[in-house]
């Protein structure tokens, strides 16, 4: 063989050898300090053990969370649980804020045989459709407190004190035009409540504000009673903007609070059955506004379109009425 040959032979062995061998020699095991994820990468940070710090880490810079949390009824579970481990934050990384709040809250309060029943339990399906948990708890302090406000009143004293709100709640309670809501029936407490805010300032309205004004204590509390002693005979047969089969819908997402078909739930909260589309309407509107202040409308009104509003007001108005107390 002439000796060029055999020099080039050697020259393509040797470029070979190196194509297999050099790869193995220069290539990093694990990209991941390059901050890729090839390789061993993912072994590698599987690896890594996650280091906790104590919720006192996280006392001095998130003052106003740690108040809610600590005051609460999830100070058994600590800020880690939710937001992860969190070694080096704030240096060097924000902490997740947990977004699939239905998947993160379940893991504890999914009712299931065997789970110790101090952790209180729910049925996801019934209990929230498919909306994340925090639309209606905030997940530092998660127990829906309801001011249930005790009515003392005297529904015959209020009776006769009524007689000032008849022009535009009806002598008996219901409204006669779209708007002005309808107030037989209603719980007491929620009236109760609610007038007191338009004493307060808390609520306002320039109808009403004036008006409450000139209630003492004990009007309101007489009010109040008397027209919730009321059965509510309102029937809402008519056409409305919105689509009340469309409204039965999105309304699963509001029986937690305003109970099957606007009967009520809890007598702190308003019942909805048969009110006034216009009036629901308005209310809805000023809530997603944040034009009336309620921390839980606030946050389920946020994510109504006009036309869900329309809907809702529409279904709740063909409800037949909560029977008499
Ligand atoms: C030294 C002060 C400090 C400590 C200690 C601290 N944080 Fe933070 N945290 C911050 C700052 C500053 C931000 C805002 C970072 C930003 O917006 O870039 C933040 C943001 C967050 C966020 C929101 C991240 C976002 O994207 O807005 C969460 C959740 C959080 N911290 C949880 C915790 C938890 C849980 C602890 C305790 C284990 C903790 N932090 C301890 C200062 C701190
Ligand atoms: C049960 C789970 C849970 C626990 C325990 C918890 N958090 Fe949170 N945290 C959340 C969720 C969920 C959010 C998002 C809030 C929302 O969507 O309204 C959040 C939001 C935050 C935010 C605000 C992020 C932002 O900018 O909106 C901070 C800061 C925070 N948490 C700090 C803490 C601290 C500090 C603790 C402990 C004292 C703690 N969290 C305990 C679930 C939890
Ligand atoms: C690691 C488990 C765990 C997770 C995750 C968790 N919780 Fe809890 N939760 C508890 C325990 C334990 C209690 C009972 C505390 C007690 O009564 O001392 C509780 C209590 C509650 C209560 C009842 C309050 C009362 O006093 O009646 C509500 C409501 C609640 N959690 C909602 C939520 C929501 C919403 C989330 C998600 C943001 C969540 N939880 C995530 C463990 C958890
Ligand atoms: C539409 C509003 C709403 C949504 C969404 C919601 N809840 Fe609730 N939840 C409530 C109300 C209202 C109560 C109080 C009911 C009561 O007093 O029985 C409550 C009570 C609870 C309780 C206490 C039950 C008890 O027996 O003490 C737990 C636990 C709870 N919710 C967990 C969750 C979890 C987890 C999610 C998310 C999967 C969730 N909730 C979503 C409205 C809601
Ligand atoms: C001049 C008309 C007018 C008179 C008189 C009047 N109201 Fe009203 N009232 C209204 C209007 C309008 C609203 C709705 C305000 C809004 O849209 O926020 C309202 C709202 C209310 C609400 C809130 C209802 C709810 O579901 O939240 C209560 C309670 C109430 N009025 C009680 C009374 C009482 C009690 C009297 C008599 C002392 C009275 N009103 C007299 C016009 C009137
Ligand atoms: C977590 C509980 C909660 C949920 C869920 C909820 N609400 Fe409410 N809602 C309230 C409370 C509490 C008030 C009383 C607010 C106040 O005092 O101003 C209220 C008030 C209202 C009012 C005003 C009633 C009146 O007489 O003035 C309307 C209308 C209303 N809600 C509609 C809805 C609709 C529609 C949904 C579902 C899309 C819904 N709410 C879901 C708690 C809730």
């Amino acid at each position: 063989m002439p000796k060029h040959i055999v020099r080039l032979i050697t020259l393509i062995a040797a470029v070979l050898v190196v194509a297999v061998v050099a790869p193995q020699l220069l290539t990093a095991k694990s990209f991941y300090r390059f901050g890729h994820y090839r390789a061993n990468a993912v072994p590698e940070i599987a690896a890594k053990e996650p280091v906790y710090q104590t919720p006192r880490y996280c006392y001095g810079c998130h003052t106003e969370r740690r108040a809610q949390w600590s005051a609460g009824s999830h100070k058994t579970v600590t800020c880690e649980v939710c937001h992860g481990p969190a070694q080096g934050h704030p240096q060097n990384g924000k902490l997740p804020i947990p977004t699939d709040t239905v998947r993160l809250c379940t893991q504890c309060h999914e009712a299931m045989p065997g789970r110790p029943h101090t952790q209180p339990q729910i049925q996801v399906a019934e209990h929230s459709g498919g909306q994340q948990c925090t639309v209606c708890h905030n997940p530092h302090s998660p127990k829906i407190a309801a001011a249930i406000t005790k009515v003392s009143g005297n529904a015959a004293a209020g009776k006769q004190q009524a007689a000032a709100c008849a022009s535009c709640h009806g002598s008996e309670g219901t409204s006669p035009n779209d708007t002005w809501p309808n107030l037989a029936g209603q719980n007491a407490a929620y009236l109760a409540r609610i007038l007191a805010a338009y004493k307060s300032g808390d609520q306002t309205d320039p109808i009403m504000t004036p008006l409450a004004h000139a209630l003492s204590d004990s009007e309101v509390q007489d009010l109040a009673a008397y027209f919730g002693s009321l059965g509510c005979k309102a029937t809402n047969r008519g056409k409305t903007a919105g689509d009340a089969a469309a409204g039965a819908a999105m309304a699963k997402n509001c029986t937690a609070c305003h109970g099957e078909g606007g009967r009520g739930a809890n007598p702190a909260w308003p019942k909805l059955a048969a009110q006034k589309p216009g009036y629901v309407v308005n209310a809805l509107k000023a809530f997603r506004a944040g034009l009336r202040k309620d921390p839980m409308m606030a946050n389920v009104a946020r994510g109504l379109s006009d036309s869900d509003i329309a809907n809702l007001a529409a279904y709740y108005a063909v409800q037949s009425c909560p029977a008499t107390k």
